[in-house]
């Protein structure tokens, strides 16, 4: 496996692949890696020839009262796991090397970024766009894996390689859980032992949504509703939102039909976690 830390050995190396016709597998991560990342590149490892892990913690994506700083970081582990799982390249710019000028040019993501973390995290997504095409661009991936659990990133991500025509064929994979239901993620190590306990009680939250169509219930409001009391009984957390749209394309329901995503954020005292699922009733 190799360590690559500059965008011209990157390019040079991909490019050389490419003209050999292999097949790119490519996992972009912020790293300090979990079972999550791990399923990104178990799907990844069998469908390609070369697979590749970024490993950047994007500044761009964070607000200036959000955790960049204290993001997690474990190069050493996250070295040894992509070991494990048969990665062939990591690479690992620094923040000088990936955004050495001031900018000339500014992502604006117009769509699918109005609600959900869109909302309660402006700019976010523009900084995932900006991220994301200087990546695409350096690694040129014939596939990029994305976590449903970002289920609106891979909504946004899907505009994007559509808009700007990039040849890559995006593979959303199904979220990894702990074995009482939390949503695995890197923020998990921020919640004290009693928000832990607490935490399984929004995956809960999903899984009454999910009985209720089954049963019938077709009322976004009802189930929002719902889903916001058992949360707010049974967790110290502050509800962000709860919300249902239209999955990819994220547009408000008088009505549930067709492809839909239940959507939560839920704040804690010192981490905000997401989690959401995907029911298709057509
Ligand atoms: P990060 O939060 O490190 O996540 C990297 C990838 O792992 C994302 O596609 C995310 O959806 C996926 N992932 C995280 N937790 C998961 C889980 N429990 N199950 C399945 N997949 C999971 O997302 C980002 O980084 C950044 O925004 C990035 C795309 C790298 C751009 O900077």
């Amino acid at each position: 496996m190799k360590i690559i830390r500059t965008i011209i050995e990157m390019q040079e190396q991909m490019q050389k692949l490419k003209s050999n016709g292999k097949s790119i597998g490519y996992v972009p991560t912020m790293g300090f890696l979990h079972e999550g990342h791990i399923s990104l590149m178990k799907n990844a490892r069998p469908e390609n020839d070369v697979v590749v892990l970024s490993i950047f913690v994007n500044p761009l994506q964070f607000g200036p009262t959000e955790d960049l700083d204290a993001y997690p970081r474990d190069f050493e582990r996250d070295h040894k796991i992509a070991e494990d799982q048969g990665v062939d390249f990591i690479f690992y710019p620094s923040a000088e090397e990936m955004y050495p000028d001031s900018a000339s040019v500014k992502v604006s993501v117009v769509d699918r970024t109005n609600v959900l973390c869109g909302k309660s995290r402006p700019g976010h997504f523009d900084g995932v766009a900006t991220v994301l095409i200087k990546l695409f661009n350096i690694i040129q991936p014939t596939r990029a894996y994305f976590g449903l659990k970002d289920a609106q990133q891979v909504a946004v991500v899907d505009g994007l390689i559509k808009d700007f025509n990039f040849p890559i064929e995006l593979i959303p994979v199904e979220t990894v859980r702990e074995e009482d239901g939390l949503a695995k993620s890197s923020r998990n190590v921020y919640l004290s032992e009693d928000e832990r306990q607490q935490a399984v009680e929004l995956s809960r939250s999903l899984e009454m949504a999910r009985h209720a169509i089954e049963r019938g219930e077709r009322n976004p409001e009802e189930l929002v509703g719902m889903m916001k009391n058992h949360i707010h009984e049974n967790t110290s957390g502050i509800v962000d939102y709860v919300e249902i749209y239209s999955y990819p394309e994220l547009k408000e329901l008088e009505t549930l039909k067709g492809k839909v995503i239940i959507a939560l954020a839920v704040k804690f005292s010192k981490a905000r976690l997401i989690d959401n699922t995907i029911i298709d009733l057509e």
